[in-house]
C-alpha cells in the first residue's frame, strides 16, 4: 500500500494541474500582460512557500530539543541574550527586504502592464450590462463604429485598448489567459490593454459579484490573424441579411411587431433598441445570453421562449408567442448571420 502512496500523490496533483490549462485561466498565459502576471503569481507562491517552510523549521526544531539543563537558572546568560537579539532582529530585517522586495516587483509588473497598450491602434468600448457585455469598435470614420455584444473579436499580436464602463452596477471584466481584472464603474471610464500573442478563442468571465445571473455573464475574446479581423469587421458592418424563406419572412414582421423592437437593435430594419444585445449578426456569435448557451437553433427557441426558466431575473421579458410565431422568429433569427 505504501509504495502507491506517491503515485497517488503525484496523480492527484497531475489532476488538479490538469484544471490550470485551457481558455480560461491566468496558470495558462496567452499575451503579454497575462505572462507577466502569471510569473508574478509563481514568484509570490514559490517565495512564500520557502518562507513558509523555513518558519515552521525554526518553530519545530526547538520543540524537538531537549531542554538544557542551567547551573545557575537565575543568573542572567548575556551571551545568550544578545544571540537571541541578533537572531530575532536578522528575521526582522530580512521580513523587511523580502516584503520591500515583492513591492518592488509588483510595482514594476504594473508598469510592464501599462506599458503594453500604449501604441494600440484598437480602441473597443465594452460596457456591462446586467447580464451581458455591450462591445463598441471606435473608428475616425462614424460608419465604420461598430456594436455588438458579448463577443469581442480583436487581431492577434497587436495591442487593444479597451475603454471599459458600466450602466448599472460595478463589473469586472477578467480574460485570464489574457490579463488581469479591472472593473467596469458606472460613470467612470478605466483603460485596460491587452494582447493574444496568437490567433484563439479565450473565454472572460464577469469577476465582481453583480447580481444574480453574475456566473452567467461570460465573454469571448477571439484573437484572429488581421485579414480575417479586418473581414468580419467589414461583415459586420453591412445591414442584417434580408430572410430567405418565408417562414423567416414572416419571423421578421412578427419581430418588428412584438416589443422586440423596443431593446433590440436589427440593423437595417426599424428595429432600433439599444438597451439589450444588438441582434443586427445575432446568428455569427458563437453563444447567447452572455455564454449561457451555445448558439443553435433549439438553444434560440429555447431562450425566446423561458428567458426566466434559463436566466432568471435577467431583464429579457418572456414574449407571449404561439408555437408558430416562435419557430418563424427563430428561422428569421438564424439566418442573421
Ligand atoms: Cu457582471 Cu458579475
Amino acid at each position: 500500500m505504501k509504495r502507491f502512496a506517491p503515485i497517488a500523490f503525484a496523480t492527484t496533483i497531475a489532476l488538479f494541474l490538469q484544471g490550470c490549462a485551457g481558455w480560461q485561466s491566468a496558470l495558462d498565459p496567452k499575451g503579454p500582460a497575462a505572462s507577466e502576471l502569471a510569473w508574478l503569481i509563481w514568484f509570490f507562491t514559490g517565495l512564500c512557500a520557502a518562507v513558509w517552510v523555513l518558519v515552521m523549521i525554526a518553530l519545530a526544531l526547538p520543540l524537538m530539543m531537549r531542554p538544557r539543563e542551567r547551573a545557575e537558572p537565575l543568573v542572567i546568560d548575556a551571551d545568550a541574550d544578545n544571540r537571541k537579539l541578533r537572531v530575532v532582529l536578522t528575521a526582522v530585517a530580512l521580513t523587511a527586504v523580502i516584503l520591500v522586495g515583492l513591492t518592488l516587483l509588483s510595482f514594476f509588473a504594473n508598469r510592464t502592464l501599462a506599458a503594453i497598450g500604449s501604441d494600440a491602434a484598437l480602441t473597443i468600448r465594452v460596457t456591462g450590462h446586467q447580464w451581458w457585455w455591450e462591445v463598441r469598435y471606435e473608428d475616425a470614420t462614424p460608419s465604420r463604429i461598430l456594436t455588438t455584444a458579448n463577443e469581442i473579436h480583436i487581431p492577434a499580436g497587436e495591442p487593444v485598448r479597451l475603454l471599459i464602463t458600466s450602466t448599472d452596477v460595478i463589473h469586472s471584466f477578467w480574460i485570464p489567459s489574457l490579463s488581469g481584472k479591472l472593473d467596469l464603474i458606472p460613470g467612470r471610464m478605466n483603460v485596460l490593454d491587452i494582447k493574444a500573442d496568437k490567433p484563439g478563442v479565450y473565454r472572460g468571465q464577469c469577476a465582481e459579484f453583480c447580481g444574480a445571473q453574475h456566473a452567467n455573464m461570460g465573454t469571448f475574446i477571439i484573437a484572429e490573424p488581421r485579414e480575417k479581423f479586418d473581414a468580419w469587421w467589414n461583415d459586420q458592418l453591412q445591414p442584417a441579411a434580408a430572410p430567405m424563406s418565408d417562414e423567416a419572412k414572416t419571423g421578421e414582421n412578427l419581430f418588428l411587431k412584438r416589443p422586440c423592437v423596443m431593446c433590440h437593435k436589427i440593423g437595417g430594419t426599424p428595429a432600433g433598441g439599444t438597451v439589450a444585445p444588438d441582434l443586427t449578426h445575432i446568428a455569427s456569435r458563437q453563444t447567447l445570453a452572455a455564454g449561457t448557451l451555445t448558439m443553435s437553433r433549439g438553444n434560440l427557441a429555447a431562450w425566446i421562449a423561458d428567458p426566466q426558466g434559463i436566466k432568471p431575473g435577467s431583464h429579457m421579458p418572456v414574449a407571449d408567442l404561439s408555437g408558430d410565431e416562435l419557430n418563424a422568429i427563430v428561422a428569421y433569427l438564424e439566418g442573421l448571420k
